[in-house]
This record gives structure tokens, sequence and C-alpha cells, in this order.
């Protein structure tokens, strides 16, 4: 049976319901099972709640989804403003045709809207190409501290040495600052 093509939303978090977080927390449950203990209810976010969504729905399901905000890091002692990326899924069944693609570009959309700089990311090592192919770049040498507040635990600062990905969205690769990344938060 050929799948509907999905419906593709960009939402404000003030705008969404409790059922829209429902429906995007039972989402995010299976796309990271490790963490389906995390999104239940209406928790649809893991430690920084987003400013926008942008979300694909087929007959009211969500199908795939990501969370954006722009904050201050700070980037080699100097502020950032950066557009904060996460909260990428797409759930397990249509995985592999191109959703996270198309999810990717209209994050990057959304992005230029919100006229920031930089799109800020962290991932493991093997998700890296799939950010690679929709043009962000992978800092090298880049340690980045956060805060934690997810199922991992609360209120931890957690140290990652790799997998820290910008996209240049209103400057050029060139004009990141480099150095040491600091969150002063939770990620996305
Ligand atoms: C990662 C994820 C969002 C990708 O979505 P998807 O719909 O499966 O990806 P697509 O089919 O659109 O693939 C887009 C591109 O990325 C590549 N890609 C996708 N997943 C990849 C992976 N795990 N490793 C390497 N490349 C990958 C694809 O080959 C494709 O490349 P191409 O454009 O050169 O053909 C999805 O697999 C997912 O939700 N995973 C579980 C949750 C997760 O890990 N989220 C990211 C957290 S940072």
């Amino acid at each position: 049976m050929t799948e509907p093509a999905p419906e593709w939303t960009v939402v404000h978090e003030g705008d969404l319901t409790l059922t829209d977080h429902e429906a995007i927390a039972a989402m995010l449950a299976q796309a990271f099972p490790d963490w389906d203990h995390w999104y239940v209810g209406g928790r649809s976010w893991s430690g920084m709640q987003p400013e926008r969504r942008v979300i694909a729905t087929v007959d009211d399901v969500v199908v795939a989804h990501v969370g954006i905000r722009r904050m201050f890091v700070t980037v080699g002692g100097r502020d950032q403003l950066v557009g904060a990326v996460g909260l990428v899924g797409v759930t397990p069944r249509l995985q592999g045709r191109g959703l996270g693609g198309e999810l990717l570009s209209r994050t990057a959309a959304v992005l230029d809207e919100l006229a920031v700089p930089f799109g800020l990311l962290g991932t493991g090592e093997d998700r890296v190409p799939f950010y690679g192919s929709a043009g962000w770049r992978l800092l090298s040498d880049t340690a980045g501290w956060y805060s934690a507040f997810t199922a991992d635990g609360a209120g931890l600062t957690v140290v990652d040495d790799e997998g820290w990905l910008v996209l240049p969205v209103r400057a050029t690769l060139e004009d990141w600052p480099g150095g040491e990344l600091h969150w002063d938060a939770q990620l996305v």
C-alpha cells in the first residue's frame, strides 16, 4: 500500500495543545526506545523546551519531528547566538525513506526565518553522516559542556568531546569563533 504523503507544519511552542505534546512524545518514545520512559504523557521535550517545532503528520499521527530554540552559547569565551536543534526523529516505520532529509531541509528554512547565524546540535558519531548530507559541519577537536536534565539525570554537568555540528545559516563557517563550547543550560 502506498504511504500517504505527510503533512508538514511549523508550530510555535505556545500554540501546541496537550494532545499535540502527547502525539509528539509518543513518536519520540518510538524513535528513542532507550528513553521511552522519559517521553511519557505530554512530556514532548528532553532538556530545554524548544520555541519552534517542525512536525510531519500522517492522519494526525506524528511521523517526524524537530525542535529549535534560539539561545546564546559560549564558544571560546565569546557569546554566540545559535539556533539550537534537537529532538530530531522519524518514526521507525518510515526511517530510511528520505523523511529525515526533508526534516533537515525544513529545519534549515526555519533557522533562516529565525535569522540566526548558525544552527548547532550534538549527536552520536554514527549520525554525523546524516547531518553532513544536509550541510551540517562537524566541529573537530571541540569539547562541549552542558547541564543535563534528561533521563540520564538532572543538574549534572556533561562533557562531550565530539559530535558537535554547526549549520552556517546567516554566517559562514569561517565566522564560527572556535574553542570550547559551553551551553550554560540544557540541550534542546
Ligand atoms: C536519524 C534519523 C532522523 C534519520 O531519518 P531518516 O528518515 O531515516 O533519514 P533519511 O532516509 O532521510 O536519510 C537522509 C540521509 O542521511 C543518511 N542517513 C540516515 N541515517 C543515517 C545513519 N544512521 N548513518 C549514516 N547515514 C544516515 C541517509 O543515507 C541519507 O543520505 P543521502 O541523502 O546521501 O541518501 C532517523 O533514523 C531516526 O529518527 N533515528 C532515531 C533517532 C535519532 O537517532 N535521531 C537523531 C538524534 S541526534
